[in-house]
């Protein structure tokens, strides 16, 4: 049974800063407050032109060339979002064909922040079943574009990014261990946005009472992610066979420091096993793990040989770990980068599209 690697990864981060005294100028609130309660200084806002499809393909090229590997090699891609840019198609597609990724299933998955840990799981196990070798895993949000920005309860915890993971097929034992995934929908109304399927379909009444917008109670979600993050942990390094001590680092969901603190007392291991950058980033959801776990690999936090827990929890309810040996790119078969797929991608889009619309015009008119 091969294992399934972490052999390359990237992150995109849009350029707009918005720190806190910015937001104290739209909502009653300040500084001090937002560093208190969640430990966040700053978060990063998409651009007009950023959609959770170009972040996450910006994130995609990096994870893809430090891999050494082509979009072509790719067998499937899971994205990971809660702000797609359309209920259908999914932005896993619209990734898909920005790569130029000939030969991939793509789908979306939602699982909120959770989300990552839920893909790099489906995309190990298809990778663990030999049906596939190569797999894009990623995680990628534009939350500010589902903030009510006049809500103070919400818009100073979220922000904007993207994080992706190549996941190869290989003898060598390593990669992706033990995981366990959980979920409770009777917290579903914790974290949610109400409106925009097909539940509340979207109109005027809708528009006008804000459900486009996230709405959280955060006392029950920070009461019920302090409960899971260490219990998950716990789960994930047991199914790996692992000691609690055998673990180099924690990578958790970037939601508040002070939920991250609980789990370090609730496994009683140090904070410095954490990896926290939720101060400069914010809450962005599913990159969350992803982009703190490439930032620990920037600072020599993560090396190869290592073993490293993803935790997180989120809207659903759901929450989870996974456990993985790292890696870091395997031997690469190609003299050719990834560099020079970019515009071959876009002139690829655009021959299949001129070849549909022929293809439409004198084949199969009255089929
Ligand atoms: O990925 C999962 C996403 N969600 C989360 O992780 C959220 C988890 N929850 C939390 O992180 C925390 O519950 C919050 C940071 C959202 C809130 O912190 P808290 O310590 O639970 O504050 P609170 O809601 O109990 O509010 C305390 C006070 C209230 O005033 P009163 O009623 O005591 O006078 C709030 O109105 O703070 C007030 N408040 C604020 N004040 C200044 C709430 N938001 C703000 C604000 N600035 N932004």
């Amino acid at each position: 049974m091969p294992y399934a690697h972490i052999t390359g990864w990237g992150m995109s981060i849009p350029h707009k800063v918005l720190t806190n005294e910015d937001l104290s100028k739209i909502v009653d609130t300040n500084d001090e407050w937002i560093r208190e309660r969640t430990g966040i200084r700053q978060r990063y806002i998409a651009a007009e032109g950023d959609t959770s499809s170009s972040l996450g393909v910006d994130a995609a090229f990096k994870a893809i060339m430090l891999a050494g590997i082509l979009p072509s090699d790719l067998d499937l891609i899971i994205c990971s979002t809660s702000t797609p840019e359309h209920i259908f198609p999914a932005t896993a597609c619209l990734i898909q064909d920005k790569l130029g990724a000939s030969n991939a299933g793509a789908f979306d998955l939602s699982a909120a922040c959770s989300g990552f840990i839920y893909a790099l799981n489906m995309g190990a196990q298809a990778i663990r079943s030999g049906s596939v070798k190569n797999v894009l895993v990623i995680g990628t949000e534009t939350l500010s574009r589902f903030v009510d920005w006049t809500d103070r309860n919400t818009c100073i915890l979220f922000g904007d990014g993207a994080g992706a993971f190549i996941l190869q097929a290989s003898e060598k034992p390593g990669g992706v261990q033990g995981v366990v995934m959980h979920s409770d929908g009777s917290g579903g109304e914790y974290l949610s946005v109400p409106a925009g399927g097909s539940a509340h379909p979207a109109s005027e009444f809708t528009v006008q009472n804000g459900m486009h917008f996230i709405h959280m109670d955060g006392k029950e979600v920070f009461r019920f992610a302090t409960r899971v993050m260490a219990q998950a942990t716990q789960e994930a390094v047991a199914k790996s066979g692992w000691k609690i001590e055998d673990v180099s680092l924690i990578v958790p969901h970037q939601a508040n420091s002070r939920i991250i603190e609980a789990a370090a007392r609730g496994l009683k291991l140090p904070i410095d096993k954490f990896m926290i950058n939720v101060d400069r980033y914010g809450n962005t959801s599913t990159a969350s793990i992803p982009i703190a776990t490439i930032e620990a690999i920037q600072t020599n936090r993560l090396k190869p040989g290592d073993k490293v827990i993803f935790v997180g929890f989120g809207a659903g309810l759901t929450w989870g770990a996974l456990a993985a040996e790292w890696s870091g790119p395997l031997p690469s078969e190609h003299l050719l980068s990834a560099e020079w797929y970019k515009p071959w991608a876009r002139v690829r889009s655009v021959y299949r599209r001129i070849m549909r619309v022929l293809e439409g015009l004198f084949f199969d008119r009255d089929a």
